[in-house]
């Protein structure tokens, strides 16, 4: 089923980094707004105040109410805007001078003595029907031994125009910082993740005959860096299993082909001519061997393919290895008599092993000995157990025996699948180049190893070195 398709990547932080910038103009765009709006309402709030102040001043040393009434540009050239508001009234009377041209209503106000200084407190706010707001303030002034009461309003129309003329400019800006941000996030992070485009469409294109193509990551930034070398990592390990996996069919193919060529050229000129019982009897004979042969090495092939994937199979028990050296040597003995050798075994440890697969390494071993060793010599076969931990591994048995020399590429390669020495593929039809594989196999599965060195000129030892196991006891 596919998955639903969820947002992109680039579309979700472009989105988000926009929101995020929007968000910081704003509010740098609100507290500016906020501060200008308090700067413009104090200054209005002052001139409504300065005003008062002079008419109360001018009214208590000079200016008379009538010759107030008789000039009104006196006054009126005192005002912010033609809007604004002015009263004088005496207490309880209809007022003596009136401006006030929209007709706006009064918010209720304190009237502050005569002799008390003004200030901002004694102001108050009022809202026209229009919504626009009115700051206003009334004295007591004493004119001529009449006490008069003078209002004064401000109403902030033009401050107002101003203002939402600013707040318009700060949308634009939060739009336009939203706008900007998107385009260069959008830009930006394509750019940025264009190594992963690259990757998939160079994945996608992966075929099993393409496995060697390899990503160039020198451009890719620093964080997809790391997934780009884990993708070529990835490349080569599949790479290399493909090619053991291909040169290991080739291997099989070719070495199966060989003995069944033969037994069908034997069977084909066995049928050329009548043959007598004996010829029939003895072509059987040898096909029976070949068939063995064939039979041997496909179980090889079995054993090595299950092991490649079975790591749980593994019945392991606590086996005393002098027992299984015992077994085993006295299984070959006779195989060693013939050839006039000497089984000589030593040292003794526990181990936890399996024990059918454990006796099948040490049989590959001592069989490969007494094959390949010079004839009339001795085989030795010894457990070595360190107490000193190196490497974490505790347990060694060494197969040792007197034979011919290889060189260093030979000794590496005697563990590759069907790799046999130029003795052996001379000497007989019944080596498969199988046996070191299976033990350095059966080695891994106990998470072990297994090794070769030659300790002299002619002498080859190999030895198979087990990791210390928890419920592993010494002797
Ligand atoms: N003890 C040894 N001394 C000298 N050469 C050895 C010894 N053991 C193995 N070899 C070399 O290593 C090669 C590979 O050994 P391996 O056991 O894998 O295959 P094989 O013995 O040839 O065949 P198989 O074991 O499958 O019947 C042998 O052909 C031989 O040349
Ligand atoms: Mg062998």
């Amino acid at each position: 089923m596919r998955a639903r398709r969820q947002p992109s990547l680039t579309l979700r932080a472009t989105l988000a980094f926009s929101v995020v910038a929007m968000l910081a103009v704003a509010s740098a765009g609100m507290y500016l707004y906020e501060t200008m709006k308090g700067a413009v309402m104090t200054r209005s709030d002052h001139a409504v105040l300065a005003r008062l102040d002079h008419f109360r001043k001018l009214l208590q040393y000079d200016l008379t109410l009538t010759t107030l009434q008789s000039s009104p540009q006196l006054f009126e050239n005192m005002l912010d805007s033609e809007d604004d508001i002015f009263i004088i009234a005496e207490p309880g009377k209809p007022a003596v001078i009136m401006v006030n041209p929209l007709h706006a209503p009064l918010p209720p106000m304190p009237v502050v003595p005569a002799n008390m200084p003004l200030g901002v407190a004694d102001m108050r706010s009022g809202l026209l029907d229009s919504g626009v707001p009115m700051r206003a303030a009334t004295v007591e002034a004493v004119s001529g031994g009449k006490v008069v009461h003078l209002t004064a309003a401000h109403i902030a129309v033009k401050e107002m125009a101003t203002l939402a003329g600013f707040r318009n400019r700060i949308l634009l800006a939060v739009s336009l910082a939203f706008v900007l941000t998107a385009l260069l996030g959008y830009v930006l992070l394509r750019r940025g993740l264009r190594p992963l485009r690259r990757m998939a469409s160079h994945a996608a294109a992966i075929t099993p005959a393409q496995l060697d193509s390899r990503m160039d990551n020198r451009d890719t930034p620093v964080e997809l860096q790391q997934l780009g070398e884990a993708y070529n990592a990835m490349l080569d390990r599949l790479a290399d299993g493909y090619q053991r996996l291909t040169q290991f069919s080739a291997d099989l193919a070719h070495e199966i082909r060989t003995p069944v060529g033969s037994l069908m050229g034997h069977c084909q000129v066995a049928l050329r001519q009548p043959r007598t019982e004996d010829e029939y009897q003895a072509l059987l004979a040898s096909n029976l061997e070949e068939l063995e042969r064939i039979s041997r090495m496909v179980e090889s092939i079995l054993f090595l393919a299950r092991a490649d994937e079975a790591k749980a199979a593994l019945n392991r028990q606590t086996l005393d290895l002098a027992d299984e050296m015992q077994r085993v040597a006295g299984y070959f003995e006779g195989l060693a008599e013939e050839r006039d050798i000497a089984l000589h075994t030593e040292g003794d440890a526990r181990i936890e092993a399996d024990p059918l697969l454990l006796r099948r390494a040490l049989s590959n071993l001592v069989a490969n000995a007494i094959r390949y060793a010079d004839e009339g010599s001795v085989i030795d076969i010894r457990v070595i157990e360190s107490r000193v931990v190196e490497n974490g591994r505790q347990c060694r048995i060494e197969v040792e025996n007197q034979g011919p020399t290889l060189d260093g590429a030979t000794l590496g390669k005697l563990f590759d699948r069907f790799y046999r020495g130029d003795a052996s593929r001379h000497q007989s039809s019944d080596s498969n180049g199988l046996g070191l594989a299976i033990v350095a196999a059966i080695m891994q599965l106990h998470g072990g190893e297994v090794s070769v060195n030659q300790p002299a000129p002619g002498r080859i030892c190999f030895a198979l070195m087990f990791p210390r196991q928890p419920g592993a006891r010494l002797l």
